[in-house]
């Protein structure tokens, strides 16, 4: 099975047919707890926030196609990311990326230190930058790359070398490629976390959050608290993540072809100040970016001039929906500065080069024509 492609993993794979009925859905298993027969010999599950079948087919699904030893699903991509950091203990420190996304800005900022764990942002475009930050009690360095909202590239193999060196795990949402376009267990790292609900489910329908460990080692630590914190994935939303991820080898196609049209579209027009897009040639992370991943992606972010144009823009535009996410089978137009880091100070924000100019695009299955007509008139009104 290893042998096979990633767009036929995506369909054959061990939960391709349930061995009980045939059925070539997975059942959703809404048991909470599960009779055993014997109290001294527990069955293979026995309540629900421990392990479930449904979630189980999930949680293997995403280890499967990640290159790890074991999934885990989260109720949303911010439990997976809190329970992830819940790896480490007081008196610790983290290295995070500088844009990082807003909502882990926030759990890092303001809930971790009143447990005792440091953390330090860096740019980490900047290996410098990363090696200057490790200090002795550093044990996490975290990475996003792209990034969220300014599609920044970090050299994943360099900042391994670097945590080896170091003595620290390595995190990495990998919420904006999906393992379709990017496998960072391939290069090193330790833990993967995903905003499942964006690409892998696919349809703004479903809050989950995913992650996967390398190692059995760090899979026994993650499990453990897992259950014990609880913030489990209820099994209709792992049913539906596990039939978006049916399509995603598709759906990333359709939407970074798009993306990659509308990236050039908008870097030749007069009213855009500057395209953040790793699938451009002039994006200055491009051969970095194209060194660990296979495709430029779905997402991108422009600049106008100010406010009151991203208002005129985003109040003429009729295509996207104008909403906070991404990932979908619609585009989505966000404004970074009010939605996704809205918890970021607006000193921080602007430091980071979150301006108020700046918009981000997720690119849907909409014709790119359609959407480039759509902006062109946008930009005239
Ligand atoms: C890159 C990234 N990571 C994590 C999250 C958090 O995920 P969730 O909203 O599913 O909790 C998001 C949400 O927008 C995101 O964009």
């Amino acid at each position: 099975m290893s042998d096979y492609t990633f767009q036929t993993k995506l369909l054959h794979n061990s939960h391709k047919f349930d061995p009980a009925t045939g059925a070539v859905s997975v059942p959703i298993q809404h048991a909470s707890t599960f009779h055993q027969a014997d109290f001294d010999a527990f069955g293979q599950y026995d309540y629900s926030r421990s392990g479930n079948p449904t979630r189980e087919a999930l949680e293997a699904a995403i280890a499967e196609l990640e290159g790890g030893v074991r999934g885990f699903a989260f109720a949303s991509g911010m439990a997976a990311i809190s329970t992830a950091f819940l790896l480490l203990s007081k008196g610790d420190h983290v290295v995070v990326t500088e844009d990082v996304y807003g909502g882990t800005f926030r759990m890092v900022t303001s809930v971790l230190t009143r447990f005792g764990i440091d953390h330090t942002f860096v740019d980490m475009t900047d290996l410098e930058a990363v090696a200057e930050a490790i200090q002795p009690n550093t044990k996490v360095i975290y990475m996003e790359t792209p990034s969220n909202p300014l599609l920044k590239v970090t050299d994943i193999e360099g900042v391994v070398k670097l945590a080896k060196e170091n003595g620290c795990l390595t995190f990495l949402d990998n919420t904006f490629l999906t393992p379709y376009l990017q496998r960072p267990i391939e290069l090193g790292v330790d833990l993967i976390l995903h905003s499942a609900t964006k690409f892998l489910s696919g349809h703004s329908d479903v809050l989950a959050g995913l992650a996967v460990a390398k190692d059995e080692e760090l899979a026994a630590r993650l499990y453990a608290l897992q259950n014990s914190f609880g913030a489990v994935l209820g099994v209709q939303d792992c049913w539906l993540v596990l039939r978006g991820l049916k399509t995603l080898s598709v759906r990333m196609e359709q939407s970074q072809k798009g993306a990659a049209e509308i990236a050039h579209y908008l870097a030749s027009h007069s009213k855009v100040k500057n395209v953040y897009y790793p699938g451009l040639v002039s994006h200055p992370g491009h051969s970095v970016h194209f060194r660990q991943a296979s495709g430029g992606g779905a997402v991108l972010s422009f600049e106008l001039e100010d406010e009151e144009a991203v208002r005129r823009f985003s109040a003429n535009v009729k295509i996207p929906v104008f909403a906070v996410s991404l990932g979908a089978v619609e585009s989505i137009l966000s404004y970074p500065p009010k939605m996704s880091h809205a918890a970021m100070p607006d000193e921080e924000r602007n430091k980071r080069g979150i301006t108020d100019g700046l918009l981000r695009l997720s690119v849907g299955l909409e014709s790119p024509d359609d959407i480039i007509r759509d902006f062109e008139q946008a930009f005239e009104n």
